[in-house]
């Protein structure tokens, strides 16, 4: 009778000694001699691999010769206590079969430590190496604590269009979505191109923030959350830019700034126990791996270890202040006076480069950092207007090693101030109307925020690099598979 397949992760918790099981997996390694062979076989469904006990005489010689480092494989065997130290039990192969090989002159993946860089030129392959399938586990259990901790609170998953006639952000830095052929595309009588051929028949893009939208949800369900793909054409090649990259924006009624920050560190929060919860044993080996890496570094130059990071984080009270806190303490900072900051700081008004936020989180505090209040011109349309008529109910999430994480707002709620502000940053109110209804029809005190999923994936794993923590990274020159 055929066995019926049990996953290595379930295998390691709760098989007994003597019972008889099916594994299918790939190959890690196989080493071993004339006389027996030891196959460490992983399914994905753990970090930890399955010491597969060969006893070579058994088995056919070119069965075995199949068995290399990548191969697919299925195994019929019995549990046994496991003789060497690691795990508690391995398995005795009574039948094995390969489903498919990997020639090991062509597999690119061999048994040895690859650079990131290299792995991120074989991203088709890279999840099957121990770093990026722990990422990619954690990935999943973050994307689920997401929809865990809203859910608990009542909030409803919201689903906001990709595709918009509007910029949110008010940046310009959207990808166009047109069907016109850009050889020949139809002309308007001035010269400009006539998108009322285009497939919508108006100028569409791809979204770079589902706030709006989501904010017509927030004014009648409550508290809405959404969760998905934005997409920004900033030619960023930076460690911390996608140009395709995950949001979480929560838009909640009756929530002033206050309460917004209060629910953002709460998230956060609840995202780190989740991975602490849950996915210890893969952190456990991306500390390692990071230890590892930065063996060679001064003690200094080292960062916290990964879990104690995170715990740190999770019991301590996020900093909370001011802008115009903030620039007090960054103009009498040293590397300022010393002129170390490769934007100086003179006065007030000026945004933050991310060399600032990372002074203040990691010297000044060493704490996750909450600024409110910044000034009005560096910040969007429609946040909220202070009463000092120079700054605006902003806040920005500033964390260890990665700057902004959360830039959020309570939003202005009044009509006249908020179209005010829109033609003074010239935003089109006349395409927008149907967002100024909420203002114009039972308009109230609302806030929300968005997350940037990657940024809290870099934290929580300790990757350095954007790039290793979404499967496949979209930048300024790579859009590959
Ligand atoms: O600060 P941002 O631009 O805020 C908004 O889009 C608001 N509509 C959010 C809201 O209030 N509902 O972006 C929010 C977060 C940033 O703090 C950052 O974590 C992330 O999104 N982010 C990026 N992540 C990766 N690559 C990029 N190019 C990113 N741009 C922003
Ligand atoms: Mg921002």
């Amino acid at each position: 009778m055929e066995q019926k397949r049990i996953k290595i992760k379930d295998l390691l918790a709760s098989a007994e000694a003597g019972s008889t099981v099916n594994v299918k997996g790939w190959v890690r390694t196989k080493r071993g001699n004339k006389q027996i062979n030891f196959v460490a076989l992983n399914d994905g469904s753990t970090i930890q691999n399955l010491q597969v006990v060969v006893d070579v005489p058994n088995f056919n010689e070119d069965l075995l010769k199949k068995i290399t480092t990548g191969a697919a494989i299925s195994v019929d065997g019995e549990i046994i206590e496991s003789q060497g130290s690691g795990q508690s039990v391995e398995i005795a192969a009574k039948n094995i079969e390969v489903l498919g090989v990997a020639d090991p002159e062509k597999y690119p993946l061999q048994p040895k430590k690859h650079s990131l860089e290299f792995l991120r030129e074989k991203a088709h392959l890279r999840f099957r190496t121990n770093t990026f399938s722990a990422v990619f586990r954690i990935r999943h259990a973050m994307a689920f604590a997401v929809h865990e901790f809203f859910n608990k609170k009542g909030f409803y998953y919201m689903h906001t269009p990709l595709i918009t006639g509007s910029d949110a952000e008010g940046a310009g830095e959207m990808f166009r979505v047109s069907t016109l052929d850009p050889k020949n595309p139809p002309l308007n009588e001035d010269g400009t191109i006539n998108y009322k051929e285009d497939f919508f028949g108006k100028e569409t893009n791809l979204t770079v923030s589902g706030q709006l939208e989501g904010e017509l949800g927030a004014m009648a369900l409550g508290e809405i959350y959404t969760f998905g793909p934005t997409f920004r054409a900033e030619n960023s090649n930076t460690t911390r830019h996608l140009a395709e990259f995950w949001m979480i924006e929560p838009e909640m009624a009756f929530y002033d700034i206050v309460d917004n920050m209060d629910l953002a560190e709460e998230f956060l929060k609840y995202m780190i126990k989740y991975a602490l919860d849950n996915c210890m044993e893969d952190l456990q080996f991306l500390s390692k791996r990071l230890q590892e890496e930065e063996k060679g570094l001064k003690a200094e130059d080292r960062q916290m270890e990964l879990i104690e990071k995170l715990k740190f984080v999770l019991e301590n009270d996020f900093v909370r202040l001011t802008y115009t806190e903030a620039i007090d303490i960054l103009r009498n900072s040293k590397p300022n006076k010393k002129k170390k900051f490769q934007y100086l700081i003179e006065g007030w008004g000026a945004d933050l480069q991310s060399e600032h936020e990372r002074y203040l989180v990691e010297k000044k505090f060493q704490k996750p950092v909450i600024l409110i209040d910044y000034p009005k011109d560096i910040k969007a349309f429609y946040m909220k207007q202070n009463d000092d008529g120079k700054t605006v109910a902003a806040m920005d999430i500033l964390f260890p090693g990665i700057g902004e994480i959360v830039g959020g707002s309570q939003r202005e709620e009044d009509l006249e101030k908020l179209t005010t502000r829109m033609k003074e940053m010239n935003v089109p109110a006349e395409e927008m109307d149907w967002y100024l209804d909420t203002r114009r029809f039972g308009s109230a005190t609302h806030a929300g925020f968005g997350l940037g999923f990657e940024r809290m994936m870099l934290f929580v794993t300790g990757m350095g690099n954007i790039r290793d923590v979404i499967p496949f990274p979209r930048t300024p020159k790579n859009a590959e598979f």
